[in-house]
């Protein structure tokens, strides 16, 4: 969209998160759930879109997050929402590996 800008910000070191793990990382006022399924880096909004629960305390079963309050799904690829309880879908953030650190691309800052 014309005026506005994005950068990548550095939230985790790729050594610090092995596969099948998820971390609840802050970034600023953002809180960010990181997912490593199979070496592959996925990243979405922490809390669960239904009431509040922190994705990153559930379970992650391959690219899916169950969320630990009342077991909703989401497809961690896309943020999409898996069925009941869950009707709107999680945003999710682009990830990039540079220098053996894990980046996200967050919109709005120059
Ligand atoms: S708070 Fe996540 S499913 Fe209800």
């Amino acid at each position: 969209m014309a005026g506005e800008s994005s950068s990548w910000v550095t939230i985790a070191a790729v050594a610090s998160l092995d596969p099948g793990k998820v971390a609840g990382i802050k970034v600023g006022d953002l809180d960010i759930a990181l997912y490593n399924v199979g070496g592959a880096y996925f990243a979405t909004d922490n809390v669960c879109t239904h009431a509040f629960a922190l994705l990153n305390e559930g379970y992650l079963d391959g690219d899916v997050i169950e969320c630990p309050l009342h077991g909703g799904c989401f497809n961690v690829r896309t943020g999409e929402g898996l069925g009941a309880p869950i009707i709107r879908d999680l945003k999710t953030y682009a990830t990039r590996v540079f220098n053996e650190e894990i980046q996200i691309e967050i919109a709005g800052k120059a």
